[in-house]
């Protein structure tokens, strides 16, 4: 459609018409029938009959029959030709589902995630949705909050990179294009960082540590097209994002110069109240509107309220209009005027949701993804010999983490079925009872050691309940629980040799079982092809290349723990003097760091050399093992001295890279100025010459280092 006609579309609109068009609802409400799984502390809205009728979007469902079938209900008693949006949250895969977005972040591979979330985009857009909540782009730092598995972890560079794969995968050159979905980004901004790891509670940081840390991967995902962003649930600097004028005016629009339509999380709206900024709807509507909300998701106040407000004069036509039209010109991009259904085609739907092709890209992604953290010469698995096989994600389809609404994990092969294929009777299974609705399983160890005393090695998918994972899911305890500790130090007294998988979306707090494992693969929750990959990894079909995204703590008190961390006045060098920054009972250092994996073979990375003129940094990686393998070469930069305070290390770059055993290959990184630049006292963004560490390795610790001076010249 023409913008003039769009234009001319939205002078014909009714006020009412407009603020539903700024509202979101679930479509059971537009059927009058009570809306199920509600979430947060939703209010009763009253929604007159007229005003459900032009709702301008909805959440939450999918499926082309349904989808079609709503959208031509609706037009059909539509007034103006204005058709539904279709949103939803299609997080990790649609029917095929992929590693969470945490394991995703440990694959250091944005091509095949970009492949991923393209493979996402034909399922969801063949069942009918338009729009996808994602990607999410928040820094997390603090596994307590249970929301970190749909992160890509604790780096600004590493979280960017893979936002901005996610949206290109998503939205191709054009959201609009046959078999493409919008983005949008969330939770705008800084909602990785709640207090205590509580969710949905008070962000407060400083200025810089927001512009330096928190808000660079959801520009990477604007910088590259995502259509949407979503506001969080939180404040920033006392002010809820929902109506934060300087995330959503200053930052957002001026800066970034988003042009796209921004939504607000579940009820956001009407929670201003409970956050104590609004005093009532009306001014909760007002501040949201002044701040550029367009679209209310989930609760009623700027359908109740800005009538009032224009009447009163606190708000202006023209906001309104700002707000209608940006929805409207996304309706357009998307093509919607013309095929209000778009891609939306049952047949479709069937070939492509859980498709070979999908679930081959999905078993690729669950492979990069797992990290291997211990192995003391048990993995590969070679023996032929009875193998034990024993805990809640033993037999069970359900490997899928929450966001995962439409996956079926009846269909999903589990990891008795995928061993069993290549072990065949070998393998001997008990204590495989999955998770239920208690935090624990039966206690059942006895019996399993019974059954595993023919068994040198026992491997044990160990975790925590998929229920556990997500929104809502916070957490002061990360063990492991009682019944699953207590059959891992069993099986250990027992003289068996044990690999531990470990299923969760989040690093938990391992510390007290690691000496009990003679392996221990990090398999997060893999997704529809995970006991696939997980087979691969055990038999040495595949060797293990994932790397941290995130560190794993040595207890729960020492979170966070992360590893971009700045210096303090008082570092912790000497063991003997109590006087610095440290625990007394505590390294300060992670259990496993970000950056950290294994592999079944071994590499080195060593001869770092910086070019003459400063613009370069090489390293000779070499495959020192016996077998081919992938490792992921990691570049890291310090400013030495500059006017706030830096960072030890930051991620600046990253190579993921195959060789084969005895194999040695050059890998060069360019010294960029965005690279060294950061946010100064004055928020300007730039770098600040001086001495920098220059730093390349394996993992966040692993690393040579060399200090060079760095001038304008250097780097214009
Ligand atoms: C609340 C969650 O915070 C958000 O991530 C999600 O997209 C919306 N609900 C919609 O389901």
């Amino acid at each position: 459609m023409e913008k003039n006609k769009l234009l001319e579309l939205v002078s014909e609109m009714t006020l009412e018409e407009k603020a539903m068009q700024m509202t979101q609802l679930v479509p059971d409400m537009l059927y009058h029938l009570a809306p199920a799984n509600l979430t947060g502390p939703t209010r009763q809205w009253h929604f007159t009959d007229r005003q459900l009728q032009c709702a301008g979007s909805v959440l939450g469902k999918s499926g082309a029959a349904y989808l079609k079938k709503l959208q031509a209900d609706y037009l059909k008693d539509a007034r103006l030709p204005i058709p539904l949006l279709f949103m939803a949250d299609v997080i990790h895969g649609y029917e095929t589902i992929l590693p969470i977005p945490l394991a995703q972040g440990c694959s250091f591979d944005p091509e095949l995630v970009e492949e991923n979330a393209a493979a996402v985009a034909r399922e969801a857009a063949a069942a009918g949705l338009h729009v996808t909540f994602s990607p999410m782009a928040d820094l997390v730092r603090d596994p307590r909050w249970g929301r970190v598995m749909e992160s890509c972890g604790e780096d600004p560079y590493l979280n960017g990179q893979m936002a901005a794969a996610t949206v290109r995968g998503y939205q191709g050159k054009d959201p609009g294009e046959k078999g493409k979905i919008a983005a949008c980004v969330k939770h705008f901004a800084a909602y990785g960082q709640p207090e205590g790891g509580r969710d949905y509670n008070t962000v407060d940081m400083s200025r810089g540590m927001l512009r330096d840390f928190y808000l660079p991967a959801y520009r990477e995902a604007v910088q590259a097209g995502a259509a949407m962003v979503m506001t969080s649930f939180n404040t920033v600097e006392r002010v809820p994002s929902t109506c934060s004028r300087l995330l959503l005016d200053r930052i957002l629009r001026r800066e970034w110069d988003f042009q796209g339509v921004v939504i607000s999380d579940y009820s956001a709206v009407e929670e201003l109240m409970n956050h104590s900024v609004a005093a009532d709807a009306l001014e909760a509507g007002e501040k949201s509107l002044h701040a550029g909300m367009d679209i209310e998701m989930m609760s009623g106040v700027y359908a109740a309220s800005l009538q009032n407000l224009l009447e009163q004069g606190r708000i202006t036509q023209e906001e309104i209009d700002t707000c209608v039209i940006r929805i409207l010109e996304l309706k357009n991009r998307l093509g919607l005027f013309e095929n209000p259904c778009k891609d939306a085609d049952e047949e479709q739907e069937q070939r492509l949701c859980g498709c070979k092709e999908h679930l081959e890209l999905a078993r690729k992604l669950a492979l990069e993804s797992m990290v291997l953290l211990k192995n003391e010469d048990v993995l590969p698995v070679s023996a032929h010999a009875p193998l034990g096989l024993a805990g809640p994600f033993a037999d069970t389809g359900g490997l899928f983490g929450e966001w995962s609404y439409m996956g079926n994990r009846e269909k999903t092969r589990t990891l008795r079925e995928a061993l069993e294929a290549v072990y065949g009777t070998q393998l001997v299974t008990a204590m495989t009872e999955p998770f239920r609705q208690s935090p624990d399983v039966p206690d059942s160890v006895e019996e399993a050691l019974e059954r595993f005393r023919p068994c040198e090695l026992c491997i044990v998918a160990a975790g925590e309940p998929e229920w556990q994972t997500g929104e809502a899911t916070s957490k002061t305890n990360l063990r492991l629980s009682p019944n699953q500790e207590k059959l891992i130090h069993a099986l250990r007294n027992a003289g068996k040799k044990v690999v531990l998988l470990l299923f969760s979306g989040r690093p938990l707090d391992i510390a007290p079982i690691l000496d009990a494992a003679d392996a221990v693969l990090q398999v997060w929750f893999p997704g529809s092809a995970g006991a696939y990959a997980v087979t691969d990894i055990l038999t040495g079909k595949y060797n293990p290349s994932g790397r941290l995204s995130m560190s794993f703590p040595r207890n729960v008190g020492q979170i966070p723990v992360y590893y971009d961390c700045y210096n303090t006045g008082r570092p912790s060098l000497d063991p003997e003097n109590r006087f610095c920054s440290r625990y007394l009972d505590c390294p300060n250092s992670p259990l496993f760091p970000f950056g950290y994996g294994l592999s079944y073979t071994t590499f080195s990375c060593r001869g770092l050399k910086i070019s003459e003129d400063n613009t370069t940094a090489s390293v000779l990686v070499k495959n020192t093992g016996s077998r081919r393998g992938e490792t992921v070469v990691q570049l890291y930069v310090r400013d030495v001295s500059a006017s706030v305070v830096r960072p030890l290390k930051e991620l600046k770059g990253f190579r993921r890279i195959a060789l084969d055993a005895g194999e040695e290959t050059e890998v060069t990184f360019r010294i960029t100025a965005d690279m060294l630049s950061f946010y100064n006292e004055d928020e300007q963004w730039g770098w600040e010459p001086g001495e920098f560490d220059i730093m390349v390795g394996l993992d966040s610790e692993q690393i040579e280092g060399q200090r060079v001076y760095l001038s304008p010249a250097d780097l214009p």
